[in-house]
């Protein structure tokens, strides 16, 4: 059982604390993603799960047994970086079998080891040729054979992909889904990829200045945002957030421009409060331009302007000004718009969010 547990977890450099009392129970087999913008934490988390990283404070459990002062060789863990060192004057199968070799384990052993992990990562005709003989995602592919060969129980990566090109992140996304349903290890996955998380996790954990955000799967913290940062952070192009203020069953804007406070919302909010309101590029559209996959439930229809369009081959962004600003909408085939032309909006309420803006969190809907 590779559950692992961050209680209270701390990192300190010096008088610098930069992960503040973290919790997290991850379950055994789970794949977690952490995310977060640059500098949140994330890879100091990570190091402390696989003991390249002191503890300064609070405890990491991997199974159960407190590992704080157990060194990375015995936690029954792998890591895979993003710069993945293959020693270059060895083989593929040579630098798959090498830290078995150093654990000193029989040879017939570590040659198993090594065809069992180059099967399930499609490595077998390439076992015999060194590093420079091999593409990107081949050698991030052998980094993982290394990784899979001790068999741990958890699996910790840290933005294992970002050195590759867009084609070829997606198609290694697509073998790290599969080698985890293979080994059934925990994994826990850091990248700042947020399709990466979104597609791969199981929950998704939203780091922010060394504390947690929210931990939720992809469904939870696309659709429930906790708080005005996740909102932000989640969801491509991002959510449209715009400050109001609460007046007379209204959101009112900086501009005067006003929208209805959403039904799910009503008894949550009181008049005058400051408020946050959100909703995604896929719930505002040009009524009666193409295709929207949002299910038009509570909409509110206004007349807006349109600012620019940008068509992205199966989808176009069109950027719509409402409140003193462009808010984006998502549409599928919408028919040719031009710059200033007039058209009538439509905002699914149902669909909004609102967030205090004292403290970022999301307000309470009804029935939830
Ligand atoms: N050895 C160190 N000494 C002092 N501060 C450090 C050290 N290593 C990291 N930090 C600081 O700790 C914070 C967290 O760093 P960390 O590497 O965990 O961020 P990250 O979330 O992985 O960011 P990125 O997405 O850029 O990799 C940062 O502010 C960083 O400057
Ligand atoms: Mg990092």
């Amino acid at each position: 059982m590779a559950t692992v547990t961050l209680e209270k977890l701390v990192k300190r450099y010096g008088n610098l604390e930069v992960v503040h009392g973290i919790d997290l129970a991850i379950r055994d087999r789970e794949f977690i993603a952490l995310v977060g913008p640059s500098g949140c934490g994330k890879s100091t988390t990570l190091r402390m799960i696989a003991g390249l990283e002191d503890v300064s404070a609070g405890t990491i459990r991997i199974g159960g047994d407190i590992v704080n002062d157990l060194p990375p060789r015995s936690r029954n863990i792998s890591m895979v970086f993003q710069s993945y060192a293959l020693y270059p004057h060895m083989t593929v199968a040579e630098n798959m079998g090498f830290s078995l070799k150093i654990a000193k384990r029989p040879a017939d052993e570590i040659e198993r080891r090594v065809a069992e992990a180059a099967a399930i990562l499609h490595l077998e005709p390439l076992l015999h040729r060194r590093p420079s003989q091999l593409s990107g995602g081949q050698r991030q592919r052998v980094a993982m054979g290394r990784a899979i060969v001790r068999h741990p129980e958890v699996f910790l990566f840290d933005e294992p992909l970002s050195n590759l090109d867009a084609k070829l992140r997606g198609e290694m996304r697509t073998e790290i889904k599969k080698l985890h349903a293979k080994v059934q290890s925990t994994v826990v996955y850091v990248t700042h990829d947020q399709v990466e998380a979104m597609t791969l996790a199981d929950r998704i954990v939203i780091m922010r200045d060394g504390h947690i955000e929210q931990v939720g799967t992809p469904d939870e913290v696309f659709s429930r945002p906790a708080t005005r940062f996740v909102a932000s952070f989640i969801g491509s192009p991002p959510m449209n957030l715009v400050d109001g203020v609460i007046d007379a069953g209204f959101v009112v804007f900086a501009n005067g421009d006003r929208l209805p406070v959403p039904e799910a919302f009503r008894g949550s909010v009181t008049a005058g409060e400051k408020v946050v309101f959100g909703l995604r590029p896929d719930d505002l559209y040009p009524t009666g331009h193409g295709l929207h996959s949002g299910e038009a439930t509570a909409v509110h229809e206004t007349a807006l302007r349109v600012a620019i369009t940008e068509p992205l081959g199966n989808e176009t962004l069109v950027f719509l000004e409402f409140a003193g600003r462009e808010w984006v909408s998502r549409m599928l085939n919408p028919r040719p718009l031009v710059i200033g032309e007039p058209v009538r909006a439509s905002f699914d309420l149902a669909r909004a969010h609102l967030f205090s803006a004292e403290t970022g969190r999301a307000i309470q809907r009804k029935g939830v």
